[in-house]
């Protein structure tokens, strides 16, 4: 089986979500309803230092997806590849186990467009940013790292559980107050 792309997917992603034109080029559609905190699919790929990710930059770097303190992971064209940013985003990136999960974090509906925010993968080491065309009421226009969130965003991602762990570990103690919880799946 073949994503509209002609790429393959992975055997649960293939029950799970589909490549599909979006609003912003192309995006990963979900195939069945999930509930909040279900576990979407597992964003697969290989793992590379992040200095590859200056090395390359352009596409490449955009689309490569922080693993841990020093690298990122490549999902090459696998279905992690596809998702976008929105500022009102219905999943998140979570690390169980030293792999890459998107879960929904709110109710999704069979056909949804499933988007994460990508300021919650960019750590305060990272000086990446994007123009934002998610159209959303709260866009912020620029997307920044995650210590460039207002403290209200940044309280609420950490206390639903939508930021990894090494994401955290980036930020200048006592930035944020909540307690990091561990991503549901
Ligand atoms: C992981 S890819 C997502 C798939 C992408 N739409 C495509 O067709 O290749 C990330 C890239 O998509 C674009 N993108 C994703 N979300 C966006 C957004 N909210 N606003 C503007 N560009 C976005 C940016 O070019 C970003 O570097
Ligand atoms: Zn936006």
């Amino acid at each position: 089986m073949q994503n509209r792309n002609g790429s393959p997917l992975g055997a649960s992603a293939e029950r799970n979500v589909v490549v599909g034109r979006a609003r912003i080029g192309q995006g990963l559609f979900a195939k069945r309803a999930f509930r909040a905190g279900q576990t979407i699919i597992q964003i697969r790929g290989r793992v590379v230092h992040w200095k590859l990710l200056w090395e390359i930059g352009g596409d490449f770097q955009a689309n490569c997806i922080r693993f841990g303190p020093e690298t990122y992971l490549d999902p090459s064209a696998s279905p992690g590849r596809w998702i976008n940013h929105s500022c009102e985003p219905n999943a998140a990136i979570g690390k169980v186990n030293n792999q890459l999960f998107l879960f929904a974090a709110a109710p999704i509906r069979a056909g949804a467009e499933i988007t994460f925010d990508y300021s919650t993968t960019i750590g305060d080491d990272d000086v990446w940013t994007m123009r934002c065309k998610c159209g959303g009421a709260a866009c912020r226009k620029r997307i920044r790292n995650f210590g460039a969130l207002t403290p209200a965003l940044r309280e609420s991602y950490v206390e639903r559980g939508m930021v990894p762990t090494f994401i955290l570990a980036t930020l200048e103690p006592g930035l944020v107050a909540t307690r990091a919880r561990t991503p549901r799946r």
